[in-house]
């Protein structure tokens, strides 16, 4: 397929999948929108329709909370799923009133997707426009800093594997086991009873168990959502009594990265930024090489609970490439990694997990599958620490792999078979954003 039919092919995957003012991941497997999907879905239609990228990132603004923090899911009101009564935003005073959320977040992309759909617009509409989005951006990072990193080390920390956007990556898996099964999951998981979640599970009505979550570790993370609505989503109670507390490589690369874009949409809307929130952004600029960790030769998430790094092995490791914040000497190592066909270098890559890992899987969801926007952000890291042929062979890879496929929403990392829900936007709309470049 060329690339034309391609992003033609593309585009219809979003228009189908577009419910007026927002674009819900998958028609059928999600039907509500998604923080991180929200801005990638963005950063493909502005190639499209500006204006419509400009209405899918408003959009998301309905969900923020008093407090600034952007939920990872607003919930439509024509669809009751299991998520949409786990979550009870009821359990806070920060919670909006009109638009039902969840009470956590995910990685912040909006500064980037609100930057780059910014150059799609005249320069005129484009000020207007950050002008506009600007102080829910800065509510926003405000809000990362004072309830997520409230003792100053640069780094944002997480609450739950559902803010990573990597729902059961093995690292989080493995703080998962650790810390996360109360006594009695571990009983019903000794009495081989917690398959009997799977009978509710509506992503199992899309694709077979072996591709998704164990349906112990799917127990787990509700039980986590109970402990968080406990604590009124409130950080100092959980930071006091936490269920997971993690400094996920993944989401402090993304916050460095957004940092540097508030500051350019601040410039452009000629709109000055407070010094000690900028000072908070050179702190997280910093502080991205304190997760190497030299025992793996890896960036690793740092577990709060006990101060140490997790060594085991995911694609987080290659997403400071993205932040543009390491040196050029752990950019090189990174570099060895993907080309390395032990670890990164599959016939369809990345996998999600290096392949000698032993937690490394085809076929289940994020444990070694390839997805469009892993690759989406490890091409632009490349880009920018200068890797350009190698950026050029991911991009063409990545497409030829959509191609292979259809927008399925990940893809064996060695066959190329396409897993999970089909027509997934977020694969839909990197695809093109990847096409245009
Ligand atoms: C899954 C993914 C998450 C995504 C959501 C909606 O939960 O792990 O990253 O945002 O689906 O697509």
């Amino acid at each position: 397929m060329n690339k034309n039919a391609l992003v033609e092919a593309a585009a219809e995957v979003l228009k189908q999948n577009d419910r007026g003012q927002w674009t819900v991941p998958s028609g059928k497997l999600y039907p509500h929108q998604w923080l991180w999907d929200s801005c990638f879905i963005a950063i493909g239609l502005r190639h499209i329709d500006p204006y419509r990228a400009k209405t899918e990132l408003e959009s998301l603004l309905r969900g923020q909370w008093r407090d600034g923090m952007m939920p990872h899911i607003i919930f439509s009101a024509e669809h009751t799923t299991f998520d949409s009564l786990l979550w009870d935003k009821a359990h806070s005073k920060h919670a909006p009133g009109k638009e039902a959320t969840s009470g956590i977040t995910q990685p912040p992309m909006l500064a980037e997707a609100v930057w780059l759909v910014g150059q799609k617009l005249d320069p005129k509409e484009r000020k207007t426009w950050f002008a506009k989005m600007l102080p829910h951006i800065i509510s926003y990072h405000e809000w990362i800093y004072k309830e997520r990193d409230p003792y100053g080390t640069g780094l944002a920390t997480l609450f739950h594997p559902y803010e990573s956007g990597l729902d059961n990556s093995p690292p989080w898996m493995a703080l998962l086991r650790q810390h996360g099964f109360p006594w009695w999951l571990k009983l019903l998981d000794w009495l081989h009873l917690t398959s009997l979640i799977n009978l509710g599970r509506r992503d199992l009505k899309f694709s077979p168990l072996k591709e998704r979550m164990a349906d112990n570790e799917a127990l787990a993370l509700i039980s986590g959502v109970h402990h968080l609505k406990s604590k009124n989503y409130d950080s100092r109670k959980i930071f006091k009594d936490p269920f997971l507390l993690v400094q996920d490589v993944i989401y402090n690369s993304i916050l460095v990265r957004a940092n540097e874009h508030l500051i350019k949409i601040s410039k452009t809307a000629e709109i000055g930024l407070d010094g000690n929130l900028v000072f908070k952004f050179s702190l997280t600029k910093q502080a991205i090489e304190k997760l190497w960790n030299d025992n793996s030769q890896a960036f690793n998430h740092r577990n709060c609970l006990n101060g140490l790094l997790v060594d085991v092995p995911s694609i987080a490791t290659l997403l400071p490439l993205f932040s543009g914040a390491i040196s050029k000497d752990k950019a090189t190592k990174l570099v060895e990694k993907l080309k390395n066909d032990d670890e990164f270098f599959s016939p369809y890559p990345l996998p999600t997990v290096p392949q000698n890992s032993k937690y490394f899987s085809h076929f289940r969801y994020w444990q070694g599958p390839t997805w469009i926007s892993m690759n989406w952000f490890v091409y632009q890291g490349l880009l920018s620490y200068g890797y350009k042929n190698e950026a050029e062979k991911l991009k063409n890879k990545t497409l030829e792999l959509v191609a292979l496929s259809g927008f399925s929403e990940y893809f064996n990392p060695i066959t190329g078979k396409g897993l999970g829900a089909d027509n997934f936007s977020w694969t839909a709309a990197l695809t093109i954003d990847l096409a245009k470049d």
